[in-house]
C-alpha cells in the first residue's frame, strides 16, 4: 500500500507518519510538505533513512509538483493534513488559508481523479460547526450539525469539506472526512495553547489567557486521532463524515492552571489579555458514529496525556528551542532555498 501523507512535517501529520510506519511495516509512506513555518523536518529525522519512507518538499497548490509525485508513486490512498492551521494567523491574513486549505485540496483531489486512487481522506476539524453555548452542556456536534463557521480558518476548512463532498457526488471520488476536536501531544507547534503555555511557564514568562479564560475545548491525545484516521481509511464508508473526539471538555483557564501546577510554577504568571476576535465559546464532539460504526474509542485519558505531553516538552527542548529562535527556518533556506 502506497500512502501520500500531506502536511506530514506538522504536528498531527508527523504523529500519523510514525503511527503508520510502526503499525504497517509493509506500507510505503510518502510525506509531501511545503515546510512552512509550521513544518519541521527535524520531527521526521528518525525516519528519513527508513526505506519505506520518502519526504518530498512541495506545495499542495502546485499542480505540476503534485502530478509528478502521483505519477512517480501511484498512491493507493491520500491523507490530507496539509493546512494553515492557526486561527489567530487566519485573522491576521486570511488569504493563505484560502489558498492552501481550499485550492490545495482541489489540486490534490484533481490528481486523485486523474490517477484513480482508492481513497482520498480529508482531515477536517470540529471548528466547521461553529460553537456551542456554555450554558447548554447537553448540546454536542454531530455529523448532521449545520456548518456555521466563525473564523477565516474554520471557513476555509468548511469550504474544503464542501468541495470534498462535491467531488464525491459529482465525480464519484472515493472520499472520507474526519472532523476532530483539539489535539495535544508531542510535536505540537508552540504557538498553540498547550505547548505555548508549557514553554512560557518554563521560562517564567506571562501566560496570555484570552478574554475570561472560560472558553471550552474538547481535548484529544494526538495518537487517538491518528488511530481514528487509520480506522477510517481502512474501514470507513466512502462519502461519509466521521466526528472524532473523546468527551474531554476543559476551560482554557483550567488547562493553564493544571500546566502551572505540574511545573510547580505560580498562578501569578497568568495574564488575562484582549479576547480573540470572534472567539468560539465551546466545542464538544459527539463521537457516537465512529464508535458504533468503526469501534473507535479514545485510549489516553486527559490526566495521563497532559502529564506525558509536559514530560515530552521537558525532555525535548532540542526540538522546540530552534523553533522559538527561528534557527530551523534559516536551515531550510540553506538546504532548499526556493526549490
Ligand atoms: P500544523 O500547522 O502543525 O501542520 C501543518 C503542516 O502542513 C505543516 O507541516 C506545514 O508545513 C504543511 N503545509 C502547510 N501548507 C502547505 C502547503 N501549501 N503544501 C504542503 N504542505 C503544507 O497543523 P496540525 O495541527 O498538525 O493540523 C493538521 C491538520 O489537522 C490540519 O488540516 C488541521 O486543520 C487539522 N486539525 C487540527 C487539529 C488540531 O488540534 N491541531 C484538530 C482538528 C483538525
Ligand atoms: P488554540 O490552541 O489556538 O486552538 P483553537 O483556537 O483552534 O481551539 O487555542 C485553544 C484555546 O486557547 C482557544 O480558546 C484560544 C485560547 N488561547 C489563549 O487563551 N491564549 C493563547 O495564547 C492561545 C494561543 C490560545
Amino acid at each position: 500500500m502506497n500512502i501520500i501523507v500531506t502536511g506530514g512535517a506538522g504536528f498531527i501529520g508527523s504523529n500519523f507518519v510514525y503511527h503508520m510506519l510502526n503499525k504497517y511495516p509493509d506500507y510505503r509512506i510518502i510525506c509531501l510538505d511545503k515546510l512552512t513555518y509550521a513544518g519541521n523536518l527535524s520531527t521526521l529525522e528518525p525516519v528519513m533513512s527508513n526505506p519505506n519512507f520518502r519526504f518530498v518538499k512541495a506545495d499542495i497548490c502546485d499542480k505540476a509538483a503534485v502530478d509528478k509525485l502521483f505519477e512517480e508513486e501511484k498512491p493507493d490512498i491520500v491523507v490530507n493534513f496539509a493546512a494553515e492551521s492557526h486561527v489567530d494567523r487566519s485573522i491576521e491574513n486570511p488569504q493563505i488559508f484560502l489558498e492552501t486549505n481550499i485550492i490545495g485540496t482541489s489540486v490534490l483531489m484533481d490528481a486523485c481523479r486523474k490517477y484513480g486512487i482508492k481513497r482520498y481522506h480529508q482531515v477536517s476539524t470540529d471548528e466547521v460547526y461553529g460553537d456551542l453555548p456554555l450554558d447548554r452542556p447537553d448540546l454536542f456536534f454531530t455529523e448532521n450539525t449545520p456548518i456555521h463557521t466563525s473564523s477565516p480558518y474554520s471557513s476555509s476548512k468548511a469550504g474544503a469539506d464542501l468541495l470534498v463532498l462535491a467531488y464525491h457526488r459529482t465525480y464519484g471520488l472515493p472520499v472520507t472526512i474526519s472532523r476532530c476536536s483539539n489535539n495535544y501531544g508531542p510535536y505540537h507547534f508552540p504557538e498553540k495553547l498547550i505547548p505555548l503555555m508549557i514553554i512560557r511557564a518554563l521560562h517564567d514568562e506571562s501566560l496570555p489567557v484570552y478574554g475570561d479564560g472560560l472558553n471550552v475545548r474538547d481535548w484529544l491525545y494526538v495518537e487517538d486521532h491518528c488511530k481514528a484516521i487509520d480506522l477510517i481509511i481502512h474501514n470507513g464508508k466512502v462519502g461519509e463524515v466521521y466526528n472524532v473526539g473523546g468527551h474531554n471538555e476543559m476551560a482554557n483557564i483550567d488547562i493553564v492552571k493544571l500546566i502551572l501546577k505540574e511545573l510547580g510554577k505560580s498562578e501569578d504568571l497568568i495574564t488575562y489579555v484582549t479576547d480573540r476576535a470572534g472567539h468560539d465559546r465551546r466545542y464538544a464532539i459527539d463521537p457516537t458514529k465512529i464508535h458504533n460504526d468503526l469501534g473507535w474509542l479514545p485510549e489516553t485519558k486527559f490526566a495521563d496525556g497532559i502529564v506525558k505531553t509536559i514530560k515530552w516538552y521537558l525532555e525535548n527542548e532540542s526540538w522546540w528551542q530552534p523553533i522559538i529562535s527561528g534557527e530551523y527556518m534559516d536551515y531550510y533556506q540553506k538546504m532548499y532555498g526556493d526549490k
